[in-house]
């Protein structure tokens, strides 16, 4: 800092110090002031959202000045003090500032250290246990979600949750790595083998929010979504009572289990397109033809359409219709559905494809 810049015996005017932080600070005042106009996150529909917003507010006070700072004058000394042409002298000698180098060490080590006190105690807080809280499972498989109250014994494909309780999940998956995430509750966390992840949130928006895979877990990944909606405590409560007494019950002018209904539940529709049951997955085969196709194909392997149906829900690894990804049908159906429920599937999946039923 303190030697006679080169520049000077060139008739440039100024202190070379007081004007490159002058255009620093400037920088750094209008690039904050653009960074913290950008409006970063989607709608807030949880307590621990705005705590999490202000941290990364915060973050970005303390980063980006100092980013835009130490940038400017960094291009402003590779400017500013280039060699001239013809000038072959070497610089003056330097051996180093003690001063600016505790300065350098201290300042970054407070900062840092005080980001992450902060950055502990917002963590803290949000995971703290809550009374009153709902437990929810959550499930991740290629490629939907599945979700059980279980106290209250109901099982569903839409995640469901009052607004203004607790809520803790409790994360699992069937397959591979997975990653949880609501963006409007500022919630991630992992789905992964053999361990159960935790996370907790209190939505306080009523309204449907996206539920995304966040991890590349395979040709699906993209259309692994599902919806969470967040209602009144009534509203909520009427919904469990409805689940409680739907397909489990059997009772009462229902009957058997709805196709559709099973289609949509188990994730089928991720997958599969459907137009029966409004379904668009591109993952597996299009299944509006699937009369036609079970026909074909069953004769090849000596089954009747039926049978061909029954068999790729079962052991989908028995068999992949050709131009289809292999081994990406999810083993588990069979032991996750009732023989009443995949025989239900197998009617509905042939009524609506054209073929006959039972
Ligand atoms: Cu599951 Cu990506």
């Amino acid at each position: 800092m303190a030697e006679t810049p080169r520049s000077d015996e060139n008739g440039h005017e100024g202190h070379p110090f007081a004007q490159m932080i002058s255009i620093g600070v400037v920088a750094a005042i209008i690039v904050t002031t653009i960074t913290l106009l950008m409006d970063w996150f989607p709608t807030n529909a949880a307590g621990a959202a705005s705590k999490i917003d202000t941290l990364y507010d915060v973050l970005l006070i303390a980063s980006v000045p100092i980013f835009v700072l130490v940038m400017t004058v960094a291009v402003y000394s590779v400017w500013r003090f280039r060699a001239r042409p013809g000038d072959t002298r070497d610089g003056a000698p330097i051996h180093g500032n003690t001063r600016l180098e505790i300065i350098w060490v201290t300042v970054p080590f407070m900062l840092v250290t005080g980001l992450a006190i902060y950055g502990w105690v917002v963590l803290n807080d949000i995971e703290a246990k809550q009374p009153n809280e709902l437990q929810v499972k959550v499930t991740g498989q290629q490629f939907t979600w599945s979700f059980e109250y279980p106290k209250e014994k109901v099982k569903s494909s839409q995640l469901m949750l009052p607004v203004d309780r607790p809520v803790h999940f409790r994360i699992n998956t069937k397959d591979v790595v997975h990653s949880f995430w609501v963006p409007q509750f500022r919630l991630k966390s992992d789905a992964v083998p053999g361990i159960t992840t935790r996370i907790r949130v209190t939505p306080d928006k009523v309204g449907t929010f996206e539920v995304v895979c966040a991890e590349l877990c395979g040709i699906g990944h993209a259309t692994m979504r599902n919806r969470v909606r967040v209602l009144p405590r009534r509203q909520f409560d009427a919904w469990l009572a409805r689940q409680k007494g739907g397909p489990a019950g059997g009772g009462g002018g229902g009957g058997a289990p709805g196709g559709k209904a099973i289609f949509t539940a188990n994730g089928c529709d991720s997958c599969h397109t459907l137009a029966d049951a409004g379904a668009t997955g591109n993952v597996g085969p299009k299944l509006d033809d699937l009369a036609t196709a079970a026909a074909k194909f069953g004769k090849a392997r000596r089954e009747s359409a039926k049978e061909y149906v029954r068999e790729s829900i079962v052991d989908p690894r028995a068999f992949t219709v050709p131009g289809y990804p292999k081994n990406v049908m999810p083993t588990t159906f069979g032991k996750d559905l009732s023989k009443e429920q995949i025989d239900a599937l197998v009617d509905y999946l042939l009524r609506v494809s054209g073929g006959k039923g039972s």
